[in-house]
């Protein structure tokens, strides 16, 4: 099979925002109690903190992280989490029905952020509480002194604010599980006067309102568009969530997924669009997807889940090849719309649906999907060309024609450099990749790995699995030829001749 990628710096799609590599931490299962947090293990730091999933999180190089939740905020006093540890409540979490300790809180994630150089996502709770909660929060984090709530956070360890820039206006409201579920209306109007408030505290800061949980909700379409409707003149951002799983046991289906991915950005762009439209405003709603992923494999250990414990195994997904294959045609899709796609946040980052695992006392270890997103994150700086691809393509159950090939190219900040990031869903088949300079110069190769060769359903659980260098890709005027293998993810960095 043959395919190719032209480029072109004249039709990029966008600068990336690097936020597009974010992730997300939530208090469930075993993400921060024995995940970033485990004063007991002989991997902690001084304060507890997990030095080898520090070491981990760095190399993901995340630039923001959401968090508390997830469905876990929407039931959440934040309140619980400041002040004297030993004064702290054990509280009920009806989410995920598991006891919460608030041992662990808000400044003991603010400190570790900075461990990691990330900054963060705030999500407040809009289900069981609202306005006030959500004001004071912010009024702790962010105002400077002088108030109840910025002289309570300065007499709890913290003097200089917090200054957290993005705020998630709840979370998955508009999903039948979640605790204060609301209709779009109750929603909307709750969200347009929770952001009101909040921006008078700190006019600086972004604000995310709840889209769809997913694409297939029954009320996907009308949720955004009422939402839209009430929140228009607050918020910054749309959110959208979305979850695959390999269920079937197709592949080939699966590895097209992204293709879902793509319909729902650009579904949502277009609601959004037309709400512009409509008030005839100059204002444009950019998209956060702040919670994508493989979720399935643990489905039986949720549904096998006792009640009220603390820290329990919760959606521990053990990752295979085939998940990191879409792994990376997912990170691709969420560069194809870096115009409108400011954040996106890999649910979640430790343990919980992760690309980093901990034992109790054993040392970290990288899940299969660690890699596409470790080199998406790292090399995927700068700006995205708009992707002249050509390729065979496929169909399947649900899709009618599916690339064989799935690629997007992004030149470097400082334009010395090209990394081009292909996956070959092929099964069967080798693809020559052939990318053609078009108004750019090539010099020479610096860089190119394969992640290929792996069972689909291998996991790496024993550490085998790495990125090794592909050395079918030569340059020969301006035109770059690469074999990637069957079932591939495919990085390669062209050093560019600015002559
Ligand atoms: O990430 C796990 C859960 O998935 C989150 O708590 C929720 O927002 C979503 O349904």
């Amino acid at each position: 099979m043959k395919g190719s990628l032209i480029l072109d710096t004249h039709t990029s799609v966008a600068k990336i925002d690097p936020r597009i590599f974010g992730s997300f931490i939530e208090h469930m299962g075993r993400a921060v109690y024995t995940g970033i947090y485990q004063p007991d293990s002989p991997y902690a730091d001084q304060d507890g903190y997990r030095k080898d999933v520090i070491d981990l999180v760095k190399e993901l190089n995340v630039p923001i992280i959401r968090y508390p939740g997830g469905n876990f905020v929407s039931g959440y006093n934040w309140e619980d989490g400041v002040g004297p540890v030993a004064n702290r409540p054990k509280r009920l979490d009806l989410a995920w029905r598991t006891v919460e300790t608030n041992e662990f809180g808000l400044h003991e994630f603010m400190k570790w952020s900075q461990k990691v150089n990330s900054d963060v996502s705030m999500a407040v709770n809009l289900g069981t509480r609202g306005l006030d909660a959500a004001r004071h929060l912010l009024e702790y984090c962010n105002f400077p002194q002088g108030t109840y709530y910025s002289d309570l956070r300065r007499q709890n360890g913290a003097e200089e604010p917090f200054n957290v820039k993005t705020w998630c206006l709840g979370n998955e409201m508009d999903g039948p599980w979640q605790i204060g579920h609301k209709t779009a209306d109750e929603y909307g109007r709750l969200a347009e006067e929770t952001g009101k408030a909040m921006k008078l505290v700190d006019p600086d800061i972004e604000l995310i309102a709840c889209g769809s949980s997913a694409l297939d909700m029954p009320t996907f379409g009308q949720w955004e568009q009422t939402v839209l409707d009430h929140t228009y003149d607050q918020i910054d951002y749309l959110s959208l969530h979305r979850y695959y799983g390999n269920r079937d046991n197709d592949t080939a289906n699966y590895l097209a997924q992204s293709l879902d991915m793509d319909d729902f950005i650009t579904g949502v762009l277009a609601i959004c669009d037309a709400a512009k439209a409509k008030r005839h405003s100059h204002k444009t709603i950019n998209l956060s997807f702040d919670e994508w992923n493989v979720w399935y494999h643990s489905d039986q250990q949720t549904a096998d889940n006792k009640p009220w414990q603390v820290a329990p195994h919760l959606l521990e997904d053990i990752y295979n090849f085939e998940d990191a294959l879409l792994v990376g045609t997912l990170l691709i899709t969420l560069l194809k719309h870096s115009d409108r796609v400011k954040i996106a946040c890999l649910a979640q980052l430790v343990n919980v649906i992760a690309p980093i695992m901990t034992s109790e006392n054993g040392k970290a270890w990288q899940q299969s999907i660690f890699f596409p997103f470790m080199q998406a994150s790292e090399y995927g700086r700068g700006t995205a060309l708009t992707p002249i691809q050509s390729s065979p393509t496929y169909e399947t159950k649900q899709f009618e024609q599916v690339p064989y090939l799935e690629s997007i190219a992004v030149l470097s900040e400082d334009q010395q450099t090209v990394t081009v990031f292909a996956v070959n869903r092929s099964a069967k088949e080798s693809l020559e990749l052939n990318v053609s300079a078009g108004n750019l110069n090539f010099d020479h190769v610096l860089m190119a790995t394969e992640f290929a060769g792996y069972d689909v359903k291998e996991t790496n659980e024993q550490g085998q699995m790495k990125l090794v260098n592909n050395s079918a890709v030569s340059v020969e005027a301006d035109n770059l030829t690469a074999q990637l293998k069957p079932l591939s993810w495919n990085v390669i960095r062209i050093a560019l001749n600015k002559a």
